[in-house]
């Protein structure tokens, strides 16, 4: 079962292979801004992946248009839109 780690002081999750990563964070009690809850159109949810991007599932078309479109750097991942497949290392800048 992959794990989710956190750059600053928090204990790390274990998740279900393939578990949605807002979700899953949502789920664990931490904040993850959204104003379309989860519908993929606000990009609020954008979450860095410090470690471990190859153990997500890859961009889908959704994400690529909201990079796009809201000119984000390449560590950083919309959450409601990615699945979790192994172990990551995640950070936001509000936690
Ligand atoms: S919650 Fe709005 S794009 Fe993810």
């Amino acid at each position: 079962m992959p794990l989710i780690s956190f750059k600053k002081n928090r204990a790390a999750l274990t998740v279900p292979t393939g578990a949605n990563l807002m979700k899953s964070l949502l789920d664990a009690g931490l904040p993850v801004a959204s104003s379309c809850d989860g519908d993929g159109v606000c990009a609020k949810c954008k979450i860095v992946i410090v470690a471990g991007k190859e153990n997500l599932t890859p961009e889908n078309e959704i994400e690529a248009f909201l990079r796009e479109t809201k000119d984000l750097p390449s560590d950083v991942r919309i959450s409601c839109q990615t699945q979790v497949l192994g172990d990551i290392t995640v950070d936001a800048t509000y936690w």
